[in-house]
């Protein structure tokens, strides 16, 4: 059974996800003495960003044992308009205090290859065994189904072995860097954050399995050993059947 949360508005979304944030790293630290992240780009997880940075809860956090990392990144400059890193600077670390060590960012700057490769190497720098286990994966969705920067038709989807790659998107036509679906799926949790109607038609099909196609991108994710919520709001699910809600 799908744990699928519905939230009446984009503000209680927003909320619950931070929230979220805020008990995972808690119990993580009580548990492990450290919390990692891999945050996502996208419009729905900007809101929780905003939301966490002016969250009371967040400020009794232990930020310097949390450590950011991204999940995805688009393949500019830091400072560039499109950066997932400059939204989430922006929006969130300015305002918490976590030591700028324990920001991990991709290095989008550099030819898309060598920025995985790197990226690639820093993971496995830090996180030991086979996979990355993070506690939270923070995940978007597009109306493509695409997830992080897994695209539709792109070979990114077939990646095995990797934990970082440098994908091409075929009907987009551009290149990103991204978790593969693998080290998404080593995560503790995942959690899922969608919202609006323009999302409701490939929600009903991805949580109802629909026929299509081919398998949606965010279909490949389903954590090994660990925990998934998709925490949508009420337009998001508006072509879901009831049933399916929690
Ligand atoms: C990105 C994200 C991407 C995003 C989805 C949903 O870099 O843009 O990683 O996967 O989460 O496109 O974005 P919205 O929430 O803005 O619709």
């Amino acid at each position: 059974m799908m744990n699928v949360k519905v939230f009446p508005s984009t503000t209680a979304l927003a909320d619950f996800a931070a929230e979220s944030f805020v008990q995972l790293a808690g119990e993580s630290i009580r548990r492990r003495g450290l919390f990692t992240a891999a945050l996502s780009g996208g419009s729905t997880p900007k809101l929780l960003y905003k939301e966490l940075a002016v969250s009371e809860r967040q400020r009794s956090l232990a930020w310097e044992n949390i450590h950011l990392f991204w999940g995805d990144e688009r393949c500019v400059p830091p400072d560039h308009l499109d950066s997932n890193y400059r939204m989430a600077r922006k929006t969130l670390l300015n305002e918490i205090s976590i030591p700028e060590g324990n920001i991990h960012r991709v290095p989008a700057e550099l030819d898309a290859r060598l920025a995985a490769f790197q990226y690639e190497e820093d993971l496995r720098g830090f996180f030991e065994g086979e996979w990355p286990r993070f506690d939270l994966v923070l995940l978007g969705m597009g109306d493509d189904g695409h997830t992080a920067s897994l695209f539709p038709d792109s070979a990114g989807l077939n990646e095995e072995e990797r934990w970082f790659i440098a994908n091409y998107a075929p009907k987009k036509q551009f290149w990103r860097l991204t978790l593969s679906k693998n080290a998404i799926n080593a995560a503790r949790n995942i959690l899922v954050l969608v919202q609006g109607t323009q999302k409701a038609d490939m929600i009903a099909n991805v949580l109802t399995k629909g026929e299509g196609e081919y398998v949606k991108p965010i279909m490949l994710i389903t954590p090994w050993d660990g925990r998934m919520v998709w925490a949508l709001d009420v337009e998001a699910t508006s072509k879901l059947p009831p049933d399916l809600i929690t």
